[in-house]
């Protein structure tokens, strides 16, 4: 049975939780990295050892051996893609007919020299299959059906509309007070003007940033749609649009981070400048979120924000709009003051992409997931390779 089938199976069972991770393992990361990792405990909170019982609890946490960390400011980015990892799970069981319940665990890992931090508790509680809902079915499809386009885009973007089709209806923080989040949208106009003009002068810093672009470069991956063994990264096409095989080994050789630290981006600066000014102008909005400055301390503040970009870019594949992050200008700390100012926002700036309708739909076989087999622990039985792609 493939993870697609996991909305109808109504048993309770290990092969049920499975099913469930592969589903929410369809949750963006940057880079694709898909930093999460799931502790699968007992009732005594040992680790899960019954091949054919559901466990009782559920941590799920960040890999570090897996995490990106070429800049301070992926530990947030991180925290975002398992923040939403997390949210996704909890929603899926609580559709499913489980009780469960989360509990987040700030603080919980003090060394930086463990390989696992553990960020959020999921307790599965009892299992009814007769309070599985039609929200399973719904979240299941707007899972299947979002992701990354980054080509041009068209249409028009209403938030409010937009929310409207939320599909991740609980939270990981239900007993915290408030919604310390704020979404802003920008439309054409000179603001949007402003902004297209600040990503072509900066888009460029990606490149030219030597550790980062390494890291980026070693989760970029040239094949034609073969999904690379371990499960991760971004296939150049998703980047850059279809290629053939040659123009492939070329973008290999001339993204090379030793060729570009050698020779520098050659002209490409200007290029991928105007190219994103093009994107974004193609878009009908950008959308980004802050939170206050006063909540800007709080320990989970990143894994929350995750949560909310998972429910807002759920809720828009619902609608048949797409997001595109440009995270580029949060990810160093001088780009990021100046888009602060640029938008006249004086909260942390979280998350900020162009949002519309995709001219050219993304091609799904271009998209790489790991399976839960490798990402719990105890590992679970490998199940039908379900995202896995032949060899070419
Ligand atoms: C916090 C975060 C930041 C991201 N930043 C970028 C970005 O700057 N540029 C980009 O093209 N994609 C960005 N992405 C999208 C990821 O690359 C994408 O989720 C991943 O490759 C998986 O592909 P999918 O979303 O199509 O499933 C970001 C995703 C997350 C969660």
């Amino acid at each position: 049975m493939s993870a697609a089938h996991s909305a109808t199976c109504p048993t309770g069972g290990l092969e049920a939780i499975r099913q469930l991770l592969a589903l929410a393992a369809l949750a963006p990361s940057s880079h694709n990295c898909q930093p999460w990792h799931v502790s699968l405990l007992d009732a005594h909170g040992h680790p899960h050892a019954d091949p054919g019982a559901a466990p009782n609890a559920l941590v799920v946490g960040i890999d570090r051996r897996r995490a990106l960390n070429a800049l301070p400011a992926m530990q947030g980015e991180m925290h975002i893609s398992a923040g939403g990892f997390a949210a996704i799970v909890l929603n899926l069981l609580r559709l499913s007919g489980w009780q469960a319940r989360a509990s987040l665990l700030p603080g919980a890992c003090t060394t930086q020299d463990d390989a696992l931090e553990p960020l959020a508790r999921i307790e599965l509680g009892a299992f009814d299959p007769g309070r599985r809902s039609a929200g399973l079915a719904a979240l299941a499809a707007a899972l299947r059906r979002r992701c990354t386009d980054r080509g041009l885009y068209r249409g028009s973007f209403a938030l409010h509309d937009t929310m409207r089709q939320d599909v991740l209806p609980h939270s990981l923080a239900d007993a915290q007070a408030g919604e310390p989040w704020h979404w802003h949208v920008v439309q054409p106009g000179l603001r949007y003007d402003q902004l297209g003009a600040f990503y072509r002068q900066h888009a460029m810093r990606d490149f030219v940033h030597g550790p980062a672009w390494r890291e980026t470069y070693r989760h970029l991956v040239f094949s034609g749609t073969a999904q690379p063994r371990d499960g991760v990264g971004i296939n150049i096409q998703s980047l850059f649009g279809p290629m053939p095989a040659w123009r492939r080994c070329l973008h290999r050789v001339l993204l090379h981070p030793r060729l570009l630290g050698a020779l520098g981006p050659f002209g490409a600066s200007a290029h991928v400048g105007t190219q994103i000014e093009r994107l974004i102008h193609s878009s009908p909005a950008v959308i980004y979120l802050s939170t206050a400055a006063s909540h800007a301390q709080a320990p989970c503040r990143h894994l929350l924000a995750g949560e909310a970009i998972a429910r807002l870019w759920l809720a828009a594949s619902v609608s048949g709009l797409s997001l595109h992050p440009l995270s580029v200008a949060l990810q160093h700390p001088d780009l990021r003051a100046r888009l602060g100012h640029l938008l006249g926002c004086d909260e942390e700036l979280l998350f900020i992409a162009r949002a519309g309708v995709p001219r050219r739909p993304a091609n799904p076989a271009l998209r790489y997931r790991r399976d839960p087999s490798v990402f719990c622990s105890p590992p679970l039985a490998a199940g039908p390779a379900a995202h896995h792609r032949t060899q070419e």
